[in-house]
């Protein structure tokens, strides 16, 4: 499986940190030193859908092909407007696709579950061009009110274009069942059988210090994982895309590997913790930016909500954009 073209994009409404700090008892200094976020940005105007479209249409641009020429479309996606019809179908009808189309919620991680998916298809002879399309809204889950969880996330949306081909060297998926660690839970509607007088929506719940040790712990093995898979070794990647859930995690990872910084890239501090649209946001970038150079050697590592994890070694192949 090879990626053939990538697109992205972000709400037009960028929040700084010192502007919760007109609602909350917070600060920039606090925000920026605890997870290297100094601004995200935040869906108003326009809807998770319109971020969605725009970063669909960019990848398949890039890919040079046309709706029509998707054979399948995965995306992934933790929460929406819409319980159902899927965020997939929703895009699918916008863009003018008529490819069969599932939603997968792998949390942060769902980016690398999708890649897994689509490479299972294509090696099946089953599709030729699979688009992944990652579009998260998680300013919309968290509790306003609560500085511990809200200054972390932005919204935003990352799509590629998968093909046959030579570029993903490994793969690898982890599942340590721990669904108190991080959660959000939507309240569901009475039946006459039952009423769930006080059931609730609850807004995101984080075990903030435990998510960080996990994700620093599980990133690392991960990463080990596939890159003895993929024969590589830390010193030929050429980049670490890590998901960006903070600063320090991404540090932390990184003393590990014993590798410079520069082949950590990193978004968060202009969009905060966008889930599972960080890595492909980041790879669009970089990308676009010409920073892949054929045969780029790239090490991708996700943690999220289950908790679930997944890492894989991808060798790049230029896109013109
Ligand atoms: N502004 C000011 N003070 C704050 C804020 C804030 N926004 N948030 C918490 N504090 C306070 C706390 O109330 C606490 O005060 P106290 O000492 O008086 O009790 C103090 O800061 C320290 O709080 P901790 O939670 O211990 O701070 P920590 O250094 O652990 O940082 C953080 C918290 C940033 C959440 C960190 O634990 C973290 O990043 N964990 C990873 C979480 C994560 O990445 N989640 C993303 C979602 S899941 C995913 O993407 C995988």
């Amino acid at each position: 499986m090879k990626i053939i073209g990538t697109g992205s994009a972000v709400p037009s409404k960028s929040v700084s940190n010192d502007m919760l700090t007109g609602f909350l008892n917070t600060s920039d200094e606090w925000i920026s030193s605890r997870t290297g976020i100094r601004t995200r940005r935040i869906l108003t105007n326009e809807k998770l859908e319109d971020l969605a479209l725009e970063a669909t249409r960019a990848a398949l641009e890039s890919a040079k092909i046309s709706p029509d020429d998707v054979d399948f479309f995965i995306c992934s996606n933790v929460s929406n407007n819409y319980v159902t019809p899927s965020l997939s179908a929703i895009v699918q009808e916008a863009v003018g696709s008529h490819a069969p189309c599932i939603d997968l919620n792998g949390a942060c991680a769902g980016f690398i579950y999708s890649l897994d998916f689509a490479d299972a298809y294509l090696q099946t002879d089953r599709a030729k061009n699979i688009l992944i399309l990652c579009a998260e809204e998680p300013t919309r889950f968290c509790d306003w009110h609560q500085r511990e969880t809200s200054v972390l996330f932005g919204d935003g949306a990352g799509a590629v274009v998968v093909t046959k081909g030579d570029g993903l060297q490994s793969l690898h998926l982890t599942a340590s069942p721990d669904k108190d660690v991080i959660y959000y839970k939507r309240r569901l509607e009475n039946t006459p059988y039952e009423h769930r007088g006080v059931d609730v929506d609850e807004p995101l719940v984080m075990q903030g210090r435990e998510v960080f040790r996990m994700a620093v712990e599980s990133s690392q093995k991960d990463l080990d994982i596939v890159m003895t898979k993929a024969g590589v070794t830390s010193e030929q990647v050429d980049y670490f895309l890590l998901h960006q859930a903070n600063m320090r995690i991404i540090k932390a990872i990184r003393e590990q590997i014993k590798q410079p910084e520069e082949k950590f890239p990193t978004n968060i501090e202009r969009y905060g913790n966008t889930s599972s649209a960080s890595i492909p946001i980041l790879l669009d970038e970089l990308s676009r930016e010409g920073k892949l150079h054929q045969d780029a050697i790239l090490a991708l590592s996700a943690f999220g909500a289950g908790f679930v994890t997944g890492a894989a070694v991808m060798k790049w192949n230029t896109i013109n954009y």
